[in-house]
Formats: C-alpha cells, sequence, structure tokens
C-alpha cells in the first residue's frame, strides 16, 4: 500500500510538471516555422522570415511584421529568409528567428519548457545538425532531441508507430520535398530533394520578367501561384488576373492581365521535377515494401502538398493511390506532439543521435 501511495505520488509530480513545463514540437523550414505546445496546439505559425536594419545588422521584426515589409521595404531595411532550401543559410538570423518564436510559443500558464522535439531534414550535415541544436539551445527550450522530417510527417499524418507495413509520406515544403518510407516505427528509405513550392513562384516571376516584361514581388507571385496556377490542365484556359508591378524596360507601375493557360506550363515544369524525383525514390523500394505502397498509395504533407491539383497529378504520374494529410502543413510538428507519447521509440530515436543527444536521453525516458 505504501509503496502504490508513493507510486501515485510520484506520477502526480510528474502530471504537475507536465502542466507547469511545456513539451514544445518544433518545425522551423525554409518558408514557415511552426510550433506547437502539447495541450495547446499549434500556437505559432509564422514566415520564416527575418527583416534587419542593412546599417546595423539589427533585427527590426520577424514573422507575420517582417512579411508585411517583404518587398516593400522601406530605405535601409532588408527582409531575409535565414533558412533556405531547408538549410540554414544565416546562422545569426535563424538563432534569433528561433528564440522569438519560442518566446512567443510561451505565455499562458506555462512559461518553461522542459523538452522539446525539433524536425530536421533527412540528408541534414552533423555540421548543420549542431548549428540547429545551437540555435536551439539559445532559445532555451530546454532538452532539445532532433527526428527527422519524414518519420514526423509518417506520424503526423496517420501512420502508426506499430505499423510494420511500409507508407509512403511524401512532404512538399517551400524549399524542399522529402519522400520517406516508414515501417514499424522506422524510416527505410528516405530521399531529400531541394526543390519545393517557392521554386514554382521564381518560375512565374521569371516568366513574367522574361516574356513579360514586368518585374513582380514575392507576394504577387505566391497570389498567381494560389489563384491562378494548377498542377493539371486548368478547365478555364482563359481565366484571368491583373497583376501590378515595374515594367523592366520604363522602370515605370505597370498593370497586365495573366491568364491560367499561360502559368500553367510555367508551373507545371517545377510540379514535373518534383514529381520524378518522387517517382525516382519510389522505383528503388524492395519487392514487399513495393508492395505495401502499391496497395497503401503515398501521403502527401507540407504546405505545397495544397497546390492546386497536385494530388491529381501525382496519382496520374505514378498509378497509385494519393492522399493529402488533414492540415498538411503541421504534419510534422502533429507527429512531434505524437512521440511525446511514445517514450519507448523516443529513447531509441534520440539514442541513435550523435555525441551531443546522448545526454539527454534521461529526459527523454
Ligand atoms: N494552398 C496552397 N497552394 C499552394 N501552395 C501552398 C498553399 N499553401 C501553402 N503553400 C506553399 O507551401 C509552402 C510552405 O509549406 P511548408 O510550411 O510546409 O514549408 P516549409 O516547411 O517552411 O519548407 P521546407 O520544409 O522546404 O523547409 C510555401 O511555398 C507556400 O507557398
Ligand atoms: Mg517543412
Amino acid at each position: 500500500m505504501a509503496f502504490l501511495g508513493k507510486t501515485s505520488a510520484f506520477l502526480s509530480m510528474r502530471a504537475l510538471r507536465d502542466l507547469v513545463f511545456d513539451s514544445m514540437a518544433i518545425d522551423m523550414g525554409s518558408a514557415s516555422t511552426i510550433i506547437s505546445v502539447r495541450g495547446r496546439g499549434v500556437v505559432v505559425d509564422e514566415p520564416s522570415l527575418v527583416a534587419v536594419d542593412t546599417l546595423t545588422g539589427e533585427i527590426i521584426s520577424i514573422g507575420n511584421e517582417a512579411q508585411q515589409k517583404y518587398g516593400r521595404e522601406a530605405r535601409g531595411v532588408a527582409v531575409v529568409a535565414p533558412l533556405q532550401n531547408g538549410v540554414v543559410a544565416d546562422f545569426e538570423r535563424t538563432r534569433d528567428m528561433l528564440a522569438h518564436f519560442v518566446g512567443q510559443a510561451r505565455g499562458g500558464i506555462s512559461h518553461f519548457s522542459r523538452r522539446a522535439l525539433m524536425g530536421v531534414f533527412s540528408d541534414v550535415t552533423p555540421v548543420e545538425r549542431r548549428a540547429l541544436l545551437s540555435a536551439a539551445q539559445h532559445a532555451r527550450v530546454g532538452r532539445v532531441g532532433m527526428i527527422e522530417e519524414g518519420l514526423a510527417a509518417a506520424f503526423g499524418a496517420g501512420v502508426s508507430v506499430h505499423d510494420s507495413k511500409g507508407s509512403a509520406v511524401v512532404d512538399i515544403g517551400g524549399g524542399t520535398t522529402n519522400v520517406a518510407i516508414v515501417a514499424g516505427g522506422k524510416i527505410i528509405r528516405a530521399r531529400a530533394e531541394r526543390i519545393g513550392s517557392s521554386h514554382i513562384n521564381a518560375a512565374i516571376i521569371n516568366h513574367v520578367r522574361r516574356h513579360r516584361g514586368l518585374l513582380i514581388g514575392a507576394r504577387t507571385a505566391e497570389r498567381l501561384k494560389l489563384e491562378l496556377a494548377s498542377a493539371t490542365v486548368p478547365t478555364n484556359l482563359g481565366r484571368q488576373i491583373p497583376i501590378n508591378g515595374r515594367e523592366v524596360v520604363t522602370a515605370m507601375p505597370q498593370s497586365i492581365e495573366i491568364t491560367a493557360g499561360e502559368i500553367y506550363p510555367v508551373a507545371q515544369e517545377v510540379v514535373r521535377n518534383i514529381v520524378a524525383g518522387i517517382s525516382a525514390t519510389l522505383a528503388e523500394l524492395p519487392p514487399e515494401v513495393a508492395a505495401d505502397i502499391y496497395d497503401r498509395g503515398i501521403i502527401l504533407t507540407g504546405g505545397g502538398a495544397q497546390f492546386g491539383g497536385l494530388d491529381d497529378y501525382l496519382r496520374e504520374e505514378t498509378r497509385l493511390p494519393v492522399r493529402i494529410a488533414d492540415e498538411p502543413k503541421y504534419a510534422i510538428v502533429r507527429g512531434l506532439e505524437a512521440m511525446f507519447d511514445e517514450p519507448l521509440l523516443l529513447r531509441r530515436m534520440v539514442r541513435s543521435e550523435t555525441q551531443l543527444a546522448l545526454d539527454l536521453e534521461s529526459d527523454f525516458s
């Protein structure tokens, strides 16, 4: 009896600790940073952008606020994306940005984070991993564990940790496409390509400049991507929207009309490259795994999965069933959250980390 009493007292201490201290899931991507806190859901979903003073290098604003300035920077202000194509391009700004978002994620009743899980790109180098770890330490998130994004995306999309059959999960982000084949709570194949949805934006900007003589900003390109472009042939090729920008030749403000038919092949080229990468990974699978995938098809996650008609195009090209996960942009943080409930798996993951993470084990058991 005394023993039982002691155990329950211990458990309630632990429950109390979980209440006061947050467990955070962090998906810092090249397009957006998403943070969810256990029990509170997604608390941060903001663009991974930083506005800096070009003279002093000082940070003026971060996230949504920085995006407002994007393309309309005042003199002496530059808006930068510290993460590019999934890697840390600017360490200091990445660190400050993460610290800012983590600070924002806190609040409410719990002010401390005890442990955090962070998604990392599958071919992250030890140097990049250390940079991310150091950024997380600076943000004081507590103990940090790093989990391969493909695994997190799979769990977040509803694949069970205990499912021994193979599942194919494709995460299309802003700068990357990550294909992961998961079985039994492990990654059995992963391939990351540094091409993502933001490459569609770049192709659109390039096309409009070269063929229509108009310079357009990032926000206009995003609007064209979301409202007009598609991965499959548009039903109404003539549908058009007006866009404003600066004329290349005269440098004067100008407005033109762009049609769905004009933008379709531009986006299609990028989509074709993304899909070719996915197909190449699926073509190399061991027969048993290929058989599982044939039955189950592909699950799409990431913000880029929402691009119009992408699922249909992928279905046509691979001849496999394709489904988009619920709230695809949040699949990785949802998966990381789910891992907090799988102590054995978490322990194995964290143990498989190198040096730095080894002493974190106690907190993940
Ligand atoms: N409805 C939509 N249609 C098309 N694209 C979309 C839509 N919603 C979001 N996106 C695109 O999704 C991308 C952001 O997705 P996500 O947040 O998964 O990227 P990320 O994780 O920051 O990037 P990465 O993982 O490559 O570092 C952006 O390029 C955005 O334009
Ligand atoms: Mg991502």
